[in-house]
Formats: C-alpha cells, sequence, structure tokens
C-alpha cells in the first residue's frame, strides 16, 4: 500500500532575484511548458496513486499549489496540506503523515522534493519498486546519484556492502561538505549524492521520530488537541536528514539510474538550459551581441548585453544579478546579505 508525499515548501533563494519568498523554483516554469511542481506530480504518479498523493505547501502557497495541480491530482483540496509556517522538512513530512497512518499505518511511503529535474522516467519508476520493496522489510531507502563533481550544495551518502543488484546499505552521510572534504568524496568512489528522496514505512518512520527527535513527536501525538497554527509556533526547525535519516541503524541506497539535478543555482540552469550557437543560454527579451558561455534571463524589462563571456546576467521587474557562471553558489551570501540590510 504506497503513499505518496511531495515536500513543496521551500523558498529556494540560491535562485534569487528570480525565486523569492513569494515565488519559489517549485511553482516556476523553468524553461518548460510545465512548473517543476507539475511536472513532479505526473512523474510521482508513475508509481504512486494520485489519489494517495499527499503535498505539503506553506500556507501562503496553499492556492497556488492547489491551482498548480488541479488537473493532476483528483481531489485538491484534501490533498494539499498547508503548514502555517515553514519548520523544515521533518515537521512537514510529519504533517503530511498524518494523513498516510490514518488510512494504514504500516503504508510505504515515498518522499519527494518538488523542485528537481529527473530524465528517464522508467528508470526512476524501477527505482521506485526497488526501494517500495525493501521499505516493506524495514529499511529506509535513500536514492543516491553517482557523482559528477564535487559539489558542496549536496549531501553524500557512504555506499557500504551490497543488498542485491543496485542497492547497498549505508554506512553514513555527510552533509554539506566543504570543497576539500567534497573532492575527497568524489575521488573514493564510495560517496554518492543524496537526491533527498526518501521511502520509508510509515511505522517504522515514526519509531524513529519517537527516539531521535521525541519533542517532534510529542508535539505530533497531541496535535489534535490545539489549532495547528498555535503547536507549530512552538516546535523546533529540523530537516529530516539531521533529525531523523543519519541516525537510523537501517539505512539502504538504492543507486540511481536515472539523471537528478536539485536545479539548486543558477549554474545548474545554465549547465541543463537549450544553448545557442555561442553557448548562450537566453530566456525572455535578451538583445546579446558577441557573447559567449553564458546565461541571460530577462523577465519584464529588456536585457542587452554586449562581447561578455563566462556570465550569468538575471534580470526581473525589480532586482537585478551579475555574477560569473563559476560563483552561481555566493547568490546564498547576496540573499543573506540583502536580508542582513533588511
Ligand atoms: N513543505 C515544506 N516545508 N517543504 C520544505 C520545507 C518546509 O519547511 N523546507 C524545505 N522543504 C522542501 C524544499 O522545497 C525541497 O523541495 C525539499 O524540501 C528539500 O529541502 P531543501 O531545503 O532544498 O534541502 P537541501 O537542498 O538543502 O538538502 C537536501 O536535499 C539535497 C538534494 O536536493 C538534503 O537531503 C541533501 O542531503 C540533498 O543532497
Ligand atoms: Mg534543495
Amino acid at each position: 500500500n504506497r503513499f505518496a508525499l511531495i515536500l513543496a515548501g521551500g523558498s529556494g533563494t540560491r535562485l534569487w532575484p528570480l525565486s523569492r519568498t513569494l515565488l519559489p523554483k517549485q511553482l516556476l516554469a523553468l524553461g518548460g511548458q510545465e512548473t517543476l511542481l507539475q511536472t513532479t506530480a505526473h512523474r510521482v504518479a508513475q508509481a504512486f496513486s494520485p489519489t494517495k498523493t499527499v503535498v505539503v505547501t506553506n500556507e501562503e502557497h496553499v492556492f497556488e499549489v492547489r491551482a498548480q495541480l488541479g488537473g493532476i491530482l483528483p481531489d485538491v483540496a484534501a490533498a494539499v496540506l498547508a503548514e502555517p509556517l515553514g519548520k523544515n522538512t521533518l515537521p512537514a513530512i510529519l504533517l503530511g503523515l498524518d494523513r498516510i497512518v490514518a488510512a494504514d499505518p504500516q503504508a510505504v511511503v515515498g518522499v519527494f522534493p518538488a523542485d528537481h529535474r529527473i530524465d528517464n522516467l522508467v528508470a526512476w519508476g524501477e527505482g521506485m519498486d526497488q526501494a517500495a520493496a525493501l521499505a516493506a522489510e524495514g529499511w529506509f531507502v535513500t536514492f543516491g546519484v553517482p557523482p559528477q563533481a564535487p559539489e558542496t550544495g549536496y549531501g553524500y551518502i557512504h555506499r557500504g556492502e551490497s543488498l542485491g543488484t543496485g542497492s547497498y546499505a549505508v554506512l553514513g552521510f555527510t552533509e554539506k561538505p566543504d570543497r576539500e572534504t567534497a573532492e575527497k568524496l568524489l575521488a573514493s568512489g564510495r560517496y554518492y549524492w543524496n537526491s533527498g528522496m526518501f521511502v520509508f514505512r510509515a511505522d517504522v518512520f515514526l519509531a524513529a521520530v519517537a527516539e531521535h527527535a521525541p519533542v517532534l513527536y510529542d508535539w505530533w501525538q497531541t496535535r489534535g488537541q490545539r489549532p495547528l497554527a498555535e503547536g507549530y509556533a512552538g516546535i523546533p526547525d529540523v530537516s529530516v536528514d539531521y533529525g531523523v535519516v543519519e541516525k537510523l541503524d537501517r539505512i539502504a541506497m538504492v543507486e540511481a539510474g536515472f539523471d537528478w539535478d536539485d536545479l539548486g543555482n543558477w549554474e545548474a540552469l545554465y549547465r541543463l538550459g537549450k544553448r545557442d550557437a555561442n553557448g548562450c543560454v537566453v530566456q525572455g527579451d535578451v538583445l546579446a551581441l558577441d557573447c559567449s558561455n553564458s546565461l541571460f534571463f530577462s523577465q519584464g524589462s529588456t536585457l542587452a548585453v554586449a562581447g561578455i563571456k563566462d556570465l550569468i546576467v538575471i534580470q526581473t521587474r525589480d532586482a537585478t544579478l551579475v555574477c560569473p557562471v563559476s560563483e552561481a553558489q555566493r547568490v546564498k551570501d547576496v540573499v543573506a546579505a540583502l536580508k542582513d540590510q533588511g
């Protein structure tokens, strides 16, 4: 009995100025026809019934999320749950589990971020079947992507002994290493990128929450006794990675047979975008003369660029970003500095 839980709540600050608190990455159509959320829901529907799919998002996005999922999920009002405020992934998953365990306490649950790009849907579906079988036996299942670069924006999974074709026991995790560590992990050949998708049995997961995050478990058990917003305000901000996954004993990893990208920054969109003859990815009202290997994006006004290379230039109605392609990760710092300025 499989259920899907789609997480659609983060704010996606690394794609500033396009994604803001009010318009996070999963609600944007980045180059395609559909938004990332819609693509995710279609993908999930291949391996999980749309009647058994729950979406958790922030209160401020709930109408937009329901509107986008209208044609994809049968009863969006019931399927899309609103958090009063963002408390990171563990509380969001617990909120979504509420409805799932009411239907089946031993349900096999797949958790999916709504803001990733995945190619090769057949392999993705096969990976889900493999993971669901392991989860039914009590394993907490992650999906490891063979790393292609020393990325510092991802978590890494340490692969242990084989559990069968394409699946392994997990020895441990290294969340968002610094550059030097990431290079070592990559060179070792035994570490994979953590794709952020998980499959587990609801009862196994809740027992782990009770043991490793007792404050959250208490909140979850007594959630019916007061309004959601009241209880939610007082709970800690915890990611599922730190709060539960890293502390489990029986963790498995299914090796991803599909291409995966978290589209975490502008560099990823440049890398995956459609390039013209000069190696530029261009979207919107842009005039580019003699430019090469750059990403230009404009929304709402004309952007003109001439004679530049290896740059990212993103223009929106009220903010502009310019940085080298190689420094796309620094948008985090830009957003933090802007926040400090108020
Ligand atoms: N509903 C809801 N509420 N969703 C949330 C919240 C929240 O408070 N916080 C985050 N999410 C959603 C995000 O929108 C995203 O889809 C997913 O949960 C993961 O959260 P991120 O904040 O993007 O995590 P991360 O990218 O830093 O790290 C995780 O994902 C990486 C892969 O993309 C970790 O699992 C890493 O180990 C992993 O490599
Ligand atoms: Mg992410």
